[in-house]
């Protein structure tokens, strides 16, 4: 039975073991998925060891995605430009890297019907979570990405990273007099119950509102939102299915279907 894990600090809060089996059972794959807390500094020597056991791949989360993207002897385009790493693959004895992440989030989006191709996409946030996702987010043809930023340099030092002519970078005040048909927040100002002060001018009826982060209530920025008209809002619960499932998909060349594992685990966080 090939064996996989996800490693952390903290790991408690993990629900990838479970998402994989529901994953594995549906498609008839059999896999022992574990969850690891690793101490901070022994991130190396816990891959390698897991590798000796005949390991045969593993997910990544905080604070050790950039040390999976340092271990990793091979990164796919994506993960080198997210600078970050959440799936590794051990084959013939070496390590190969790759970030999920923001296909994670395509998949949802287009899970829940909505159209990214020629639209014009704004992003809060310019950290790690951005960074992730331009790449599988520009692969899907928008017309164009804004990145807003409380920092501003911040912004605008992501958009020279990936030199692509649909970025553009500004402040929160500068959102003003522009409109857009996809808004995704990756602040981490949800998880302090804060919000980026954006103009309610950017919420239109028709426009498709995310938030990276999910709750058993609505995340600030979706309770927002829906004060300002957005008829269609969606948490990151998806984004997480999402990345589990392309995940699954690098390691057993199978795409699963993330539907009803969103709505499990949606009964499971009430
Ligand atoms: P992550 O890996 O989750 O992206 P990060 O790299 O620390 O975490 O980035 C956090 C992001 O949330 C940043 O864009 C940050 O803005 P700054 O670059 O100006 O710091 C943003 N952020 C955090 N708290 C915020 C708040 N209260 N209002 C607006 N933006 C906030």
């Amino acid at each position: 039975i090939e064996q996989y894990l996800v490693y952390g600090n903290p790991i408690k809060q993990s629900r990838s073991p479970d998402i994989h089996k529901i994953f594995a059972d549906e498609n008839n794959i059999a896999i022992d998925y574990q969850k690891q807390l690793v101490a901070l500094g022994d991130f190396k020597t816990a891959v390698k060891i897991f590798i000796a056991q005949g390991g045969k791949g593993a997910n990544v989360t905080a604070p050790f995605k950039e040390d999976a993207l340092k271990l990793a002897d091979t990164l796919t385009e994506r993960a080198s430009l997210a600078g970050a790493v959440n799936t590794l693959t051990f084959k013939e004895g070496k390590i190969y890297g790759d970030n999920t992440d923001g296909e994670g989030l395509v998949q949802d989006l287009l899970h829940n019907n909505v159209t990214l191709k020629q639209s014009r996409i704004l992003i809060l946030g310019a950290g790690g979570a951005v960074r992730g996702v331009l790449l599988p987010l520009l692969a899907q043809d928008p017309k164009s990405i804004t990145i807003a930023n409380r920092t501003v340099s911040k912004a605008e030092a992501l958009c020279e990273n990936f030199n692509d002519e649909r970025l553009t970078a500004c402040g929160f005040d500068e959102l003003a007099d522009q409109t857009f048909d996809v808004i995704i927040n990756a602040t981490s100002a949800s998880l302090s119950g804060d919000l980026p002060p954006i103009p309610t001018s950017v919420i239109t009826n028709d426009i498709a509102c995310y938030d990276m982060v999910y709750g058993k209530d609505d995340t600030p920025f979706i309770k927002w939102a829906k004060a300002q008209g957005a008829r269609k809002t969606i948490d990151g619960l998806g984004m997480l299915v999402g990345q589990a499932a392309v995940s699954f998909s690098v390691w057993h060349k199978i795409m699963p279907d993330i539907h009803s594992v969103i709505e499990q685990l949606r009964k499971a966080i009430q």
